[in-house]
């Protein structure tokens, strides 16, 4: 059994990803209010629930607003460090980078932009009695493709990583979260960007180190896309997926204080109504999430969409699968579908666009 007092988490945060750029400028991704909190205080609680008390964040873009949000991060119960890049480093930079922060001889690292609900003590405790150098938490999801693809033997020794391949030969995949030996960390080069996922683990495999996996069917998802966003965020909301740092009552909607939803708007499948938002009567709300300050008109529809910090909705607009940015304004009647994107501050006159002639 690992004393997780005796680990120290490490997560990352930054990067290039810029998959959910146009969707809100207001805040970094990570910050994003999911449930009613920043998106890392859900990771960071589960760390905290797991019993592991140290942390270092390792960023390489903002680390003000993290530190300004998390503080020495006593509020949860953690000690956290913070760690700047002046330069992006890669996932295996970063993780290089923090290296000198470790009190443990054992470190989890964590991509920041992963919902789970993987068992860290578990993953630990098979670490330490596989006696392995890394140990990966992985999960099987529907499409491979676009994760890392992590074989292994019938003992759970890792035979290969294969980021992002067309050809996955396998539906087990890298799900963002390594225990690593200390002294591992510590043969990362340091002092140029590298990515643990291209370099290191294969490099490991290599040299015959001993990789494991932890495989588990827990909750699990990469909340980099706006889709995956929605969705995680309606999962929390709804009880589905499990966050530590959630009190309140999960049901259909979360309706922050302050907002306004007039009687007659149905609000259901995990929909989030932020500080100050105001939804009229007669609209219809599925999995949405309406950040702070955002209007949407009477009899509006929204399904399965973000709608940005301050931005407005027409009355009887349509917005299914669609990302709106801060501020923007979508007129009454129009229709957004299938992942479309209004950038922060645009303007779409009433009746502006549709994807059906009927008015
Ligand atoms: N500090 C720091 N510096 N963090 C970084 C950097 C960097 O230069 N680059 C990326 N990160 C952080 C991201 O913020 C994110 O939390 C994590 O590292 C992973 O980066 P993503 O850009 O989200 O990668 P991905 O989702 O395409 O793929 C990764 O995650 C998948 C699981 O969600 C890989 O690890 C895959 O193998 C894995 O399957
Ligand atoms: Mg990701």
């Amino acid at each position: 059994m690992v004393n997780p007092a005796n680990v120290d988490a490490v997560v990352l945060v930054g990067g290039m990803g810029t998959r959910l750029r146009p969707l809100t400028l207001s805040a970094p991704k990570p910050m994003l209010p999911t449930a009613g909190l920043p998106f890392l205080t859900h990771l960071l609680s589960r760390i905290a629930d797991a019993g592991i008390e140290h942390v270092v964040l390792g960023t390489s873009y903002k680390a003000g607003v993290f530190e300004a949000e998390f503080g020495d991060g006593s509020k949860l119960g953690l000690q956290i460090d913070y760690v700047v890049e002046d330069e992006p480093l890669g996932t295996g930079g970063g993780i290089a980078n923090v290296a000198s922060k470790l009190r443990h001889d054992t470190a989890v690292v964590f991509n920041g932009d992963v919902l789970s609900g993987c068992d860290l003590r578990a993953l630990l405790d098979s670490h330490s009695e596989n006696q392995a150098d890394v140990t990966l938490h992985l999960v099987r999801v529907g499409d491979p493709r676009a994760f890392g693809c992590v074989p292994t033997e019938s003992d759970g020794t890792v035979t290969a990583f294969l980021e992002k391949t067309q050809d996955p030969p396998t539906d087990q995949i890298n799900a963002g979260c390594y225990v690593f030996k200390r002294s591992i960390i510590e043969q990362i080069p340091t002092g140029r960007a590298l990515s643990v996922e291209r370099e290191v683990f294969p490099l490991l495999l290599a040299e015959g180190r001993k990789v494991c996996g932890y495989v588990d069917s827990t909750y699990w998802r990469d909340m980099g896309t706006p889709e995956d966003f929605v969705r995680g965020s309606a999962d929390l909301v709804r009880g589905i997926a499990p966050s530590p740092a959630l009190t309140h009552q999960r049901g259909e909607k979360l309706v922050h204080d302050g907002a306004s939803v007039a009687p007659g708007a149905l609000l259901i499948g995990g929909t989030v109504i932020g500080r100050g938002a105001e939804i009229a009567g007669g609209a219809r709300l599925d999995g949405a999430v309406i950040f702070d300050g955002a209007k949407v008109g009477a009899g509006a529809v929204i399904e399965r969409s973000i709608i940005g910090f301050g931005a407005h909705i027409g009355p009887r607009a349509l917005i299914r699968d669609g990302v709106i940015g801060d501020g923007a304004d979508v007129g009454a009647r129009c229709e957004l579908l299938r992942g479309a994107r209004v950038w922060p501050g645009i303007t779409i006159p009433d009746g502006g666009i549709r994807f059906s002639t009927d008015i």
